[in-house]
Parts: C-alpha cells; sequence; structure tokens
C-alpha cells in the first residue's frame, strides 16, 4: 500500500497551500478531496437539483463522472469529462458543498473514489475525513487548525485574489456556518482522527507549518531511514 498523508481540518486553516507544498516536496499526488464535493455541489446546482431531496441526489450521482489529475502546483478537477477547477471555487459553491456533504449517499461514492487514488501512488490529501474514515490506515495524520479571525482573514484575502471580493464579516459568518455544520453532522464529522498530531498554525506560515509536517514524515518508521523520536507527535 502507498504512504498516505492526510491533513484534516476546517475550512481556510491553509491545508491546501500545506498539502500542495508537501505533496511537491515529498514528489507525491495531491488529493484535494474537497474539490470532489465541491464538484457534485456544482453539479446539483446545474442540474437545479435540491440537497433535500434524497432520490434527485441519488439520481444526480448516478450519472456524474469525477476524477483528479495535474500536479500539486497545477491540480484540476474534472466533472463529467469537463474541468471544472475554476468553477467550484465560488461562494455559492462552497456552501452547497457543505450542504451535500453531509448526505450518506455523496460521501459514499467520493469515500470510494479516493481510497481508489491510492492505487496511483503515495499521496498527500486534504479534507474533513481522510484520517478518520478515507484513509484510517495513513501513515501520517495531521489536524490542521487555525483561529476563526485568521481563518477568515485568509480566506478573503484568498477570495479578493480571485476577484470575488466578500466583506470580512461576511466570509466570517460563512466559516463559522460551515465548520458547524461539517463539525455536526452524523456522517463522518470534521474531528481529529486517532493519532493525529494537531497543529494550530493560527501564528505559524506555511514553511512553518510544512516543517512540522515533514518532520512527522520522516520520523515514521515506514519512511527509508526513518524511525528517529519526533518530539512532541502525538499518538
Ligand atoms: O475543503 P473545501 O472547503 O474545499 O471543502 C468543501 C466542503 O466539502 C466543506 O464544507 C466540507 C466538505 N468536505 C467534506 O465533508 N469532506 C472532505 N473530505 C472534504 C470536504
Amino acid at each position: 500500500m502507498s504512504f498516505v498523508v492526510t491533513i484534516d481540518g476546517p475550512s481556510a486553516a491553509g491545508k491546501s497551500t500545506a498539502a500542495r507544498t508537501l505533496a511537491s516536496r515529498l514528489g507525491f499526488l495531491y488529493v484535494d478531496t474537497g474539490a470532489l464535493y465541491r464538484a457534485v455541489a456544482l453539479k446539483m446546482q446545474w442540474s437545479g437539483a435540491s440537497p433535500d431531496d434524497p432520490a434527485a441526489v441519488e439520481r444526480c450521482l448516478a450519472g456524474t463522472a469525477l476524477d483528479l489529475s495535474g500536479s500539486p502546483e497545477q491540480p484540476h478537477v474534472w466533472l463529467d469529462g469537463a474541468d471544472v477547477s475554476g468553477e467550484i471555487r465560488t461562494p455559492a459553491v462552497s456552501e452547497m458543498s457543505s450542504r451535500i456533504a453531509a448526505l450518506p449517499a455523496v460521501r459514499r461514492k467520493l469515500v470510494e473514489i479516493q481510497r481508489a487514488l491510492r492505487a496511483r501512488g503515495p499521496l498527500v490529501a486534504e479534507g474533513r475525513d481522510l484520517g478518520t474514515v478515507v484513509f484510517p490506515d495513513a501513515e501520517v495524520k495531521i489536524f490542521l487548525d487555525a483561529d476563526l479571525a485568521t481563518r477568515a482573514r485568509r480566506r478573503a484575502r484568498e477570495l479578493e485574489q480571485r476577484g470575488i471580493p466578500v466583506p470580512l464579516e461576511q466570509v466570517s459568518e460563512e466559516l463559522e456556518r460551515r465548520d458547524r455544520r461539517d463539525r455536526s453532522r452524523a456522517d463522518s464529522p470534521l474531528r481529529p482522527a486517532d493519532g493525529a498530531v494537531v497543529v494550530d498554525c493560527s501564528t505559524m506560515d506555511v514553511d512553518g507549518v510544512v516543517a512540522e509536517v515533514l518532520r512527522v514524515v520522516r520520523a515514521h518508521h515506514a519512511w527509508p531511514g526513518g524511525g528517529a523520536p519526533a518530539a512532541g507527535r502525538g499518538g
């Protein structure tokens, strides 16, 4: 089985930047599982299906083809043969993705797709349930957290850079609402996995986070030459 590093945590904690940098440094595949939930949300939006109508959701899922490709620097997500990497990043898709992510039928299909990606090679996979549900046997599990104010500032800046300016207060409210939903859902709620190393990056930059995770990876006994004790490692 390929070596897997999972990075879970709330929205805008910096998971994507850390996971992409890490995948690039390790030569691993980068798996953005949120992009898959976002692609399903986009399909629901396009088809006008309501997340409150289980039959419509099942129909929508049955005819949906999803895939991830590209590099950590240029990841792509494919929906029914179309590259939707840009379209999935709007606030409306963020909101819809958090709603459909609570549906067991959606999670079942996407977990299956994610597990199959392990056959492609070693992975850095980020999301909400990678360490708890998708890859409970992952070699390294990280839970990346940051306080709400820090996360809201980061997300507002990111949206602005994409040409979607949203007031900071609104970004903060939307993040809080989505996180509450992600943490409180019955199926695969967001929480640190058993054995996860919890990293609070409120006052850390990306280099600091990546250095910390690299230290944990290189200390793992399955890493070539690894096995040295990693100070501060949990679990
Ligand atoms: O990481 P993100 O913001 O792109 O994720 C979009 C939504 O998908 C988010 O509200 C939670 C959900 N999600 C999930 O439930 N499980 C995952 N493994 C990844 C994302």
